[in-house]
Formats: structure tokens, sequence, C-alpha cells
């Protein structure tokens, strides 16, 4: 009792100091960040271990000298790194989260360069793309089992090659990584802390394992806690096929704007004329060149376009002019669509050192998880669930997280086993959602909120994935406040988005955004430079490239 007195004594003092160390990154960028590492142990449940890995962080001070402390962020993924969003997004999302902190991006143990989840080889990608891309995503019946037999195969390769580092990786070490990072900084001993997507789920674990050393918390783009630990639960997709809806509205009201409205006289119509555009080359693809994947239109092609598009709204001129074109044969068109799609969820150009793909995330998320399953009947019912859920994404939604996932071999150690309801947190935490989210939609916001005593949840009347999807001033203004002061927006506010779902191209932000009536407002500039800081990080990566 004495004893362990005096080491939280130590440790209180020790903490009013920072043993970080910043420097420069020498890295090629223009962005004012500095960088340093940390030690943290390897394995916080062996306490006879002195092993240790080092965390990547990278920190952009903030604009008002002196800082008031640091914000930690992470973009989700999981299996995503923070340090390339901080370099990516950090300018734009410090208008947001305010001029007096700094942000800090670290890579989560497993992502990075620090102990990376890795065990696919490019021989194996290679493989896989070939035996199982094709056939997944087409209601094929020999589809799942298929998926089921190479899955078993990946999960037995990973165990043998990367099983050590695969029970190390999970979200409860990462949460205590968190505030190992938070005691360095030497602050005031309380994390703040912004995340997205899959970031809610730390952000909600790091807030039930230290309570008591939560400041302001903000988690956008929410997923249910109890289901991502569960693994068993469909409600992510809740609200993917409003979104798929929202999609055909919107084009058919702005028919200038999108091409794609002369194929249908109402969204039900143009809709249903996609469906049978779908069902034609599910088993007729069509060829419109001769260079593959990009000039084959198949049913895997639009799908997963689709379901991508869906993220973010400012690629949906780009999947009516996909769309367009794969009705109308139109090969130019149709790849130039295709390659913005799919080029604003790529890795080119970052900067940190970062493995892309789905392994970070499985190793990840699998080992939090914990459903396992020793045959395919075991998991059908839940297939199944996915699948009423959702007609845009419940076929495949379910494929590179479910089937590997409860066939797993390894489990994360030190995971948060305690509860997710009655938490009662320093300060209340704030929940972000919006009303038409594909992955993470508004009830899993208000779900994982009535977990948090205190917590409110931000409604944001806006389509895509997180609150930055389809820029609101309203919700930008609100989470400021919350950062600033922790003032908490009023119990049931509802922001209204603040850019057109159909801007014309290549219009500047200013003149995309819907009559807001900003520059009569007395702090007009600062109000302009914050919109088009939510401009530019809407065209930043957004919580995820694969599925969170
Ligand atoms: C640094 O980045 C700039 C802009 O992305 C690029 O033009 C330049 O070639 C890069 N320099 C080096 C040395 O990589
Ligand atoms: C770590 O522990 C081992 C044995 O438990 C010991 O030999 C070694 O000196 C320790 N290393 C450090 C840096 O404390
Ligand atoms: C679209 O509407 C037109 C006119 O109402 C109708 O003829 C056509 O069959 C509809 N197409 C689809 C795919 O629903
Ligand atoms: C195909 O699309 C391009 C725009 O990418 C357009 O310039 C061209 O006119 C279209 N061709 C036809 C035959 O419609
Ligand atoms: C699947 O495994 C379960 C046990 O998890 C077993 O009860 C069931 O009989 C198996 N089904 C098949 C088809 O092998
Ligand atoms: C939240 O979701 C979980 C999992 O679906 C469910 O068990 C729980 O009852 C929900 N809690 C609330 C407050 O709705
Ligand atoms: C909190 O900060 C916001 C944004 O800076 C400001 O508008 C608001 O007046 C502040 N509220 C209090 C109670 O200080
Ligand atoms: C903007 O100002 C105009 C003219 O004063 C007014 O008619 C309009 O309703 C205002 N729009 C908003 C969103 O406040």
């Amino acid at each position: 009792m004495f004893r362990s007195t005096i080491l939280l004594f130590l440790s209180a003092v020790t903490s009013l100091a920072s043993s970080i160390t910043w420097s420069d990154c020498k890295v090629n960028t223009t962005v004012p960040v500095t960088c340093a590492s940390l030690e943290v142990p390897l394995d916080y449940t062996d306490a006879s271990s002195n092993k240790t890995i080092t965390l990547n962080m990278v920190r952009l001070p903030a604009t008002q000298q002196p800082s008031k402390g640091s914000i930690l962020v992470n973009p989700g993924g999981p299996g995503e790194g923070a340090r390339n969003f901080v370099l990516e997004t950090g300018e734009a999302l410090s208008l947001i989260t305010g001029p007096e902190y700094d942000l800090i991006g670290f890579d989560p143990r497993g992502t990075g360069e620090t102990i990376p989840f890795s065990c696919y080889s490019t021989a194996i990608e290679r493989d896989l793309a070939a035996v199982l891309s094709p056939q997944q995503l087409t209601d094929s019946d020999t589809a799942p089992g298929l998926s089921w037999a190479v899955n078993r195969m990946l999960a037995a390769r990973c165990y043998e090659t990367a099983g050590d580092i695969g029970e190390l990786i999970g979200t409860g070490f990462v949460a205590r990584d968190m505030m190992q990072i938070v005691d360095a900084l030497g602050e005031d001993g309380l994390l703040r802390y912004y995340g997205f997507s899959y970031g809610t789920a730390l952000g909600a674990t790091v807030a039930a394992m230290f309570p008591d050393r939560m400041d302001k918390v903000v988690l956008d783009g929410v997923l249910n806690i109890d289901q991502y630990y569960s693994g068993s639960g469909t409600q992510e997709l809740l609200d993917t096929d409003s979104v798929y809806e929202g999609f055909f509205k919107s084009c058919i009201e702005s028919p200038d704007l999108c091409p794609l409205a002369r194929h249908g006289a109402s969204a039900t119509n143009l809709s249903n004329t996609i469906s049978s555009l779908l069902e034609q080359v599910k088993y007729n693809p069509i060829p419109l060149g001769y260079t593959l994947p990009t000039e084959l239109v198949t049913y895997e092609a639009l799908r997963t376009s689709i379901f991508q598009a869906l993220y973010a709204p400012n690629t949906w001129p780009a999947l009516a002019t996909l769309l367009d074109a794969a009705l109308l044969g139109n090969l130019t068109a149709y790849v130039q669509a295709y390659n913005d799609i799919n080029g604003l969820f790529s890795s080119a150009g970052n900067v940190f050192p970062e493995k892309q793909g789905t392994e970070a995330l499985q190793g990840i998320r699998c080992s939090d998880s914990n459903l396992r399953a020793s045959n395919l009947s075991d998991i059908e019912p839940l297939l199944r669930a996915y699948e009423a859920t959702s007609y845009v994404a419940g076929a495949q939604e379910p494929i590179p997280v479910v089937i590997p996932c409860v066939q797993w071999k390894m489990k994360a150690k030190g995971a948060y086993t305690g509860s997710f309801s009655n938490v009662k947190t320093k300060n209340p935490l704030l929940f972000v959602g919006n009303t038409h989210d594909p992955l993470t939609p508004l009830a899993s916001a208000m779900n994982t909120s009535a977990g948090f005593e205190g917590s409110r949840v931000l409604t944001v009347n806006a389509y895509g994935h997180t609150s930055i999807a389809q820029p609101s001033l309203c919700a930008a203004r609100a989470i400021r406040a919350y950062f600033a002061n922790g003032t908490m927006p009023d119990a049931g506010t509802i922001c209204q988005p603040s850019v057109a779902l159909f801007p014309p191209p290549s219009a500047s932000i200013s003149s995309i955004l819907q009559p807001l009536n900003h520059t009569r407002r007395a702090d007009g500039d600062e109000e302009t430079r914050l919109l088009s800081a939510l401009g530019r990080v809407h065209r930043g990566r957004v919580g995820g490239a694969t599925l969170f």
C-alpha cells in the first residue's frame, strides 16, 4: 500500500516535465511538423519483461502559442497510421480543433513502423486477387465456401509468420500506449483526443479504461462499441442503403451536374436502372477496351466503386459519370471516373512508410473480436443478417472482416474486459454522427454514447462517413467550442451541411457552399478560412482506406 503510494507520487512528479524530444522529421514536406519517438512496453501484461517498442509521432504545433496542450488524433482503419494523416490533413483539422492546441498523430502498434502486422507476401496478394475477387462479390453459391477455405489458409499463415505480434496489437494495448504518451508529454496528465471511425472504438476503449484521465474527447463516425468487440452485429450497415438512395435523389435534383440523371425519370427509376445494369454485367461483363481491370465493366468493379463512393460525397460526380459511362459504353469517361473514385482511397503520396492493404486491419480487428466459428454454417445466420441489412454492402462488407476474423488464431492480450455502460468520465465525451453514414450510422453513436455519463451526440444532417465527409460549418464550430472550453452543443442539436452534394465541377470552395450568409458575420474572414479548411480535410483521406 505504502509502496504503491510512493510509486504513484513519483509518477505524478515525473509527469510534470516532458520526456519527449521533438526534432526535424527529415521528410519532404512543407507542413511545419516535428517528430519524436517514445519507448513503451511491448507487453503490458508481462511484468517480468522489459522489452519495449517504439511509437513514432508527429506534432503540428498550435498556431497560437503558448500551446494549451496536445490533442491526439486517429484516422481509423484499424490499420491506418496517424502520422501521414496529420501531414495530409493536420493544418486543416487544426482549424476545427482550435488554434490553441498542438495536434499529435502516432502510428498505433501494428501499423507504420511499429511492429507492423504483416503476413502476406506479394505472391499471396496476387493469388488472392486471382482466386477471390471475381467470385466473392458475385452471389455465386460457391463463393462463400471458397472464401472460407482461403481465409482458413491465410489465418494459418498469419499465425505461423506473425503469431507473436498478432496478440500484442489489440486496442487495449493501444489505449495504454496513448496514456504513456500523455504521461510523457508532461502536460496536465489528461487525454485530449479526436478519433474518427475505428478511432471511436479506440476512444471509447481508452475512456472506459482510464475514465478519470479524460479531458476533451471527440468521437466522430461512431461504431457500436459492443458490436465491435462481439463481432456479431450488423448495425454498421443500418444506413448504407439510405446513402445510396441519397445519391440517386441528389443526382435527379441536379440534372445539369449529374449526367446519370438522363437515365431515369425519378430517383427510384434511376435506382432500378442501375440495379438492372448490375444484374446485366453480373452475367455479361462489358469489355470497353483491352486493359484489365479498368476497361472491363464487371459486377465487382461497379459494386466496389459504389460502396467506396458512398463514404465521400465528393466522389459522387465521379460515381455518376462511371455509371453513365457504363450504360453508354464510353471508355474514356469510364476509366477516368474509375481512377477518380479508386484514387481517392489510394495511399500514393504517403510520406511516412505505411504498408497498405488488409493485413493490419485484420491483425488488429480480428484479435479484438470475440467471435470464433469452426465452420461456415456457424456464421451463415450472421452473413444472412448482413445481406438483410443492406442491399448495397451486405454481401461484400463481411468478406474481409467476418470470414477471416472468426477463423483468426490470435487473441489480443490486455483486452478491456470491463463494461461500456455507466462509464463516468472526468469530463463528458462528445459524439458526432451523420444522419446518412454508410458505415457508422447515427444509431451507433446513440448506442455508444448511452454508456458514457454526461456525453452528448451532435447530429449532422449529412451524407458520407464521419462529419468531415460533407463538411458542416455548424458541426466544426460545435467541435471547436467543445475543445476550447468544454461547451456542449444543446441536446438534440442537428447541424446542416455547408457543401452541396453535386457542386459545379472545379468550383472554388466558397462557390460550392450553400447559402450561409457567412460574409455578413463579424468574424467573416475566420469563417471563410474554416470553410476552406473543411474543404481541404474533405479532400484528404477520411476514416480509413478499406473498411472503417
Ligand atoms: C518533395 O515533394 C515535392 C512535392 O510533392 C516534389 O515535387 C519533390 O520532387 C519532392 N522532393 C524529393 C527530394 O523527393
Ligand atoms: C532486461 O531483462 C533481462 C533479464 O530479465 C536483463 O538481463 C536485462 O539486463 C534487462 N535489460 C534492461 C535494459 O533492463
Ligand atoms: C423508368 O420509368 C419509365 C417511365 O415511367 C418506365 O417506362 C421504365 O420502365 C422505368 N424504368 C425502370 C428501370 O424502372
Ligand atoms: C465520352 O466521354 C467523354 C468525356 O470523358 C466525352 O468527351 C465524349 O464525348 C464521350 N463520347 C461519347 C461518344 O459520348
Ligand atoms: C459446425 O460446427 C458446429 C460446432 O461449432 C457443429 O455443431 C456443427 O455440426 C458443424 N456443422 C457442420 C456442417 O459441420
Ligand atoms: C447497444 O448495442 C448493443 C449491441 O447491439 C445492445 O446489446 C445494447 O442493448 C445497446 N444499448 C443501448 C443503450 O441501446
Ligand atoms: C467557448 O468557446 C467558444 C469558441 O471559442 C466561444 O464561442 C464561447 O463563447 C465559449 N464559451 C464559454 C462559456 O466560454
Ligand atoms: C441569407 O440572406 C438572404 C437575404 O438576406 C435571406 O433571404 C436568406 O434566407 C439567408 N439565408 C440563410 C441560410 O440564412
